[in-house]
C-alpha cells in the first residue's frame, strides 16, 4: 500500500516533470534490489490475447511517452503490463519545447504537456532496447514521430529510416502522427500527406517482411481532434493498405487551460470514447483498436472493453493512480 503510493507523493511534490522521472527512477532502484515484486499485480487467471499476429500477456499496456527513452519498460512490464510502447523516437536526439512544458491539475486528473518529442534519438534508443529487452516478457512497440526540423513534404523520409532502424528490435511499430507539439505534425492526417504516407509506410513493411522472418504490425496513433469527416477517410485508407491497429486517441488541443499542449486524463474521456465507438462501427476486425485517453479508473476499462477495444494503454490515470488502477485492471480481464 505505501509502496503502490511512493509514485503519487512524489507526483504531488516535484515540478510535474521532475516528479514522474522520480518515480520511474524509485521504481527502478525497487528492481535492482529486487523489492518491486511489492508493487508488481497478481497475473493469476489473466488470459493472453491474440491480436496482430501477437500474443499480448494481457490486455492493458503502457501508452507512448511515458518511457521516452526505453529505459523503463521491462520494470513496467515486471509490475504486470502486457505491453509497454517506447518512444516516441525521433531519427536525431531533441530536446523538446521549452520549459515549462507540462502542467498538472491534480484535483480534475488532467496534464496538458507541450514536450515536442524530447528523446535520446533513436541509436541511443535501440542501445537501450538491447540492454533492457532480455528482461523483458511483454510485447515491446516502438513509436516513432518525425523530427522538430524536417520540413512536412519530407516527413516520409524520417518514418522510412525510422521503421528501417527499429523494424528489427519491435513487436510493433506506431506511427506517431498525432502529437500536437511538433509544429505541422498533424497535418500529415491530412488526405493530402495521409494517403501518400501510408502507402509508402506500407510498402516499406512489406519490403521488410520479406527480407526478415516476420510482418512486423503497423498501427497509427490518432488525434482526437479530427473532425469525424476526416476520421472516416483515415479509417477507410488503413483498412485498404492493411494497416493492423489504430491507437485512439493521442491527447487533445481542445481545452481552455491557457497553457500550450496536449491535454490527458479526464477531460479527454468523453472524446476517446466517441471517437473508439465511430471507429468500431465502421472498421473490420482485421484493424486491432487501441484505446489510449482517460482511462483513469475500473469503470472506464470496462467501459472501453464493452466497446469492443482490443486492448488498453494506460497514461495519465497510472500517474495518478499508480499500480492500483493497474491491478483493477487486470482484475477485469
Ligand atoms: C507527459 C506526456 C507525454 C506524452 N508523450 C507521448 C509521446 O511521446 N508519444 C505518444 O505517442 N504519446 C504521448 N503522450 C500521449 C499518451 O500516450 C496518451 O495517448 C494520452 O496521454 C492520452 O491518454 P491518457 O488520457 O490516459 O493520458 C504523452 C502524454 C503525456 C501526458
Amino acid at each position: 500500500m505505501f509502496l503502490n503510493k511512493l509514485g503519487l507523493s512524489l507526483v504531488r511534490f516535484f515540478p510535474p516533470e521532475i516528479s514522474s522521472k522520480l518515480s520511474l527512477r524509485s521504481l527502478e532502484i525497487l528492481y535492482r534490489i529486487g523489492m518491486h515484486g511489492a508493487l508488481s499485480t497478481n497475473q493469476e487467471g489473466v488470459e493472453s490475447i491474440q491480436k496482430m499476429g501477437l500474443t499480448f500477456p494481457n490486455r492493458i499496456g503502457i501508452a507512448g511517452g511515458l518511457d521516452k527513452n526505453a529505459e523503463y519498460f521491462h520494470i513496467l512490464n515486471a509490475l504486470g503490463f502486457g505491453f509497454v510502447e517506447v518512444g516516441t523516437f525521433t531519427l536525431k536526439p531533441q530536446k523538446g519545447n521549452p520549459k515549462p512544458r507540462v502542467h498538472r491539475y491534480m484535483k480534475e486528473e488532467n496534464i496538458v504537456n507541450s514536450l515536442g518529442f524530447n528523446n535520446v534519438g533513436v541509436y541511443e534508443g535501440i542501445k537501450n532496447i538491447e540492454k533492457n529487452k532480455p528482461s523483458f516478457e511483454g510485447i515491446l512497440g516502438i513509436s516513432i514521430g518525425k523530427s522538430k526540423e524536417t520540413k512536412i513534404e519530407d516527413a516520409f523520409k524520417d518514418y522510412l529510416h525510422l521503421i528501417d532502424y527499429v523494424y528489427q528490435h519491435a513487436d510493433y511499430i506506431a506511427v506517431n502522427i498525432s502529437s500536437p507539439n511538433t509544429e505541422n505534425l498533424r497535418n500529415l492526417s491530412l488526405s493530402d500527406y495521409f494517403s501518400s504516407l501510408i502507402e509508402k509506410v506500407m510498402n516499406k513493411r512489406e519490403q521488410l517482411a520479406k527480407g526478415a522472418d516476420t510482418r512486423k504490425p503497423i498501427v497509427l496513433k490518432i488525434s482526437p481532434d479530427e473532425s469525424e469527416e476526416n476520421f472516416e477517410k483515415i479509417i477507410e485508407k488503413s483498412m485498404e493498405t492493411n494497416v493492423d491497429g489504430l491507437i485512439i486517441n493521442n491527447t487533445s488541443i481542445n481545452h481552455l487551460k491557457g497553457v500550450k499542449g496536449g491535454i490527458s486524463g479526464n477531460y479527454i474521456r468523453n472524446i476517446s470514447e466517441k471517437n473508439l465507438k465511430f471507429a468500431r462501427s465502421i472498421c473490420d476486425e482485421n484493424l486491432t483498436l487501441i484505446s489510449s485517453g482517460g482511462l483513469m479508473t475500473k469503470k472506464d476499462i470496462e467501459n472501453r472493453l464493452r466497446l469492443s477495444a482490443d486492448l488498453i494503454q494506460l497514461y495519465t490515470g497510472f500517474i495518478f493512480r499508480g499500480t492500483d488502477l493497474l491491478k483493477e485492471s487486470l482484475e477485469i480481464q
